[in-house]
């Protein structure tokens, strides 16, 4: 029970990846935990089996990370619920592989959109309410894209983790002094069943051969990182970014 009586607000969180995964281990953990997702039926479906699965209390909401509207109410309804919001975790984020000359203005708004500019608006709406807790965990899921040349049609995406990365360091001198902590996860790639819709077969062949340890990565290994970043034990940690990769990339 790491997470004992914490209250998690957690971004795309409806999905079949790292974020549901993070929120049940929050759950787990004893946290009562927000999920929003842009799809507010999945959003509620899955707070419901969460809240049953773990016993805590759970609301499910959409929330569309493009829209400062939706942001700012689920930031909102959270404090509504439950007075105060101890974890963000911003894991929302997207990906539409294409060459840079193919990459259209609508493509591009999105990625960043998504990615980064939602990232900025829900840590915007939280710290408020964390400042005046004079206690907050931010943690964003970037990916090691952020650091790395790769071919596969992801600058638009590499650009935008690599944003999160930077406005993580920067946020969290700033909100340091209120013992908040604002951190990123930087996972290699995490297999999940929606995949496949996303990256041609060679590609995820490709991004599974670059993996020296053996066996495939999985949302919870993503979770666990989020886990530790969100407990006691994170507490002196902040402005980092942790690769959690099966030694794909190291630095
Ligand atoms: N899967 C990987 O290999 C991998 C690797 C590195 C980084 N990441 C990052 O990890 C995060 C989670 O990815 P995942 O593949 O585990 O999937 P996931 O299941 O955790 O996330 C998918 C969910 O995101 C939701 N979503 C998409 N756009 C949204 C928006 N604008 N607002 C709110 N919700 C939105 C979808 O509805 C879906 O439910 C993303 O930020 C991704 O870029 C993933």
């Amino acid at each position: 029970m790491r997470l004992k009586d914490k209250i998690a607000l957690m971004t795309a969180a409806a999905g079949a990846g790292i974020g549901q995964a993070t929120a049940r281990t929050m759950a787990r953990e004893g946290a009562s935990v927000v999920v929003t997702d842009m799809h507010e039926e999945r959003a509620k479906t899955v707070a419901g089996e969460i809240s049953r699965e773990y016993s805590v209390r759970t609301l499910g909401l959409k929330c569309d990370v493009t829209d400062r509207a939706d942001v700012d109410r689920a930031v909102e309804a959270t404090l509504g619920a439950f007075g105060r919001i101890d974890i963000l975790f911003n894991n929302a984020g997207t990906n539409r592989p294409e060459r840079v000359v193919d990459i259209t203005d609508e493509v591009w708004d999105l990625v960043l959109a998504t990615t980064l500019t939602g990232t900025f608006y829900c840590c915007r709406a939280v710290i408020p309410a964390m400042v005046r807790q004079n206690f907050g965990r931010i943690i964003s899921v970037t990916s090691v894209a952020g650091f790395r040349g790769l071919a596969g049609g992801h600058a638009h995406y590499a650009a935008a983790k690599a944003g999160v990365m930077a406005f993580t360091r920067c946020l969290a001198m700033e909100v340091a002094p209120h013992r908040i902590t604002a951190n990123t996860i930087a996972p290699s790639f995490i297999f999940n069943e929606f995949i496949p819709h996303i990256y041609p077969e060679d590609e995820i062949e490709r991004m599974f051969e670059e993996i020296p340890y053996p066996r495939k990565g999985t949302p919870e290994d993503i979770a666990n990182a989020a886990l530790f970043l969100a407990s006691d034990e994170g507490e002196y940690m902040t402005g980092q970014t942790l690769c959690v990769t099966g030694g794909s990339w190291m630095r």
